[in-house]
């Protein structure tokens, strides 16, 4: 028997605020965009994003005062304030994950929203509006598309041979960074990984790994809030979670390796390298 969740006012709360930020993703995705840099000329926000974080710090301020809150745009709106992971319970926000796909009109931007007690990852919501594909998972309880249940690709092999991996150039346009991330994907091409693909965001890339789209997504660069939410929905489609130097997933690390199965997760950490990068 399943245990009783704890936190369902909250993931319903979660639910329909990844919707209404949804819908103003939704509104504005074909008109154009007024784009401002942040750490690179290619770290885009825009105003929608400002605007569905505003919106979503409100409602979880008015229904739940003394909950923590990281989100993107506020980190940000900081100057890169570091974050710090308390028992306290605490939402962990990324407004649009995928800003990029938003501003050139690619289908895959989404609400990501996380939600962690006692430093634990109880439930994850992800939402992409422009497909209208909405991910659940909630500690214990299996992860869903559009409230059907999902698993992982039974068919996903536990090594790289023969895999379908999904990985990002990302942000950081740094040369060296840039010489790894290909210097990686040549290794597990040469590994014998069938080919790449990327959704250009680590949210959908990870939902894609949950559905059983794809056999793997990792990256080194994005934040919390891109993978906070969505490594709980893998998990528990039965997938696997590590660092990408083979270690315990860090969650302010900005690494990752998300696999169909442990094996093959441990299979791509052997045959990359790790990014060192500062942390969250
Ligand atoms: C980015 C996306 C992208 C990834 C970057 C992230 P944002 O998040 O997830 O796929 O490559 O590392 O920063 O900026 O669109 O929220």
């Amino acid at each position: 028997m399943t245990t009783p969740f704890k936190f369902n006012s909250e993931f319903e709360l979660a639910e329909s605020l990844a919707r209404s930020g949804g819908a103003l993703i939704k509104e504005a995705f074909h008109k154009p965009k007024n784009i401002d840099l942040k750490s690179s000329t290619i770290d885009l926000v825009t105003e929608t994003d400002t605007a569905v974080e505003a919106m979503i710090l409100s409602a979880i301020t008015k229904n739940f005062p003394t909950h923590k809150f990281i989100g993107e745009e506020t980190v940000a709106a900081s100057g890169g304030q570091k974050v710090e992971i308390t028992d306290d319970p605490t939402w962990v926000v990324d407004p649009v994950d995928g800003t990029t796909n938003f501003v050139h009109s690619f289908p895959y931007p989404c609400v990501a929203i996380g939600f962690m007690n006692n430093q634990i990852v109880e439930f994850g919501v992800i939402y992409n509006p422009i497909n209208n594909e909405m991910f659940t998972a909630k500690l214990g309880h299996g992860a869903f598309l559009n409230n059907q249940k999902i698993t992982t690709s039974p068919a996903s092999p536990e090594a790289v041979q023969g895999s379908l991996l999904i990985t990002e150039i990302g942000s950081d346009k740094n040369a060296k960074k840039l010489d790894l991330v290909f210097g990686n994907m040549n290794s597990l091409l040469q590994a014998g990984a069938h080919g790449f693909r990327s959704l250009g965001s680590c949210a959908m890339n990870m939902c894609a790994v949950a559905c059983g789209r794809a056999d793997a997504f990792y990256e080194a660069g994005m934040h919390i809030w891109d993978y906070c939410g969505a490594g709980l929905i893998v998990r528990e489609a039965g997938g696997s979670t590590i660092d990408m130097n083979g270690g315990e997933l860090d969650l302010c690390a900005r690494r990752i390796i998300a696999a169909s199965n442990s094996g093959l997760a441990v299979d791509i950490s052997k045959n990359i390298e790790s990014i060192e990068l500062e942390r969250d």
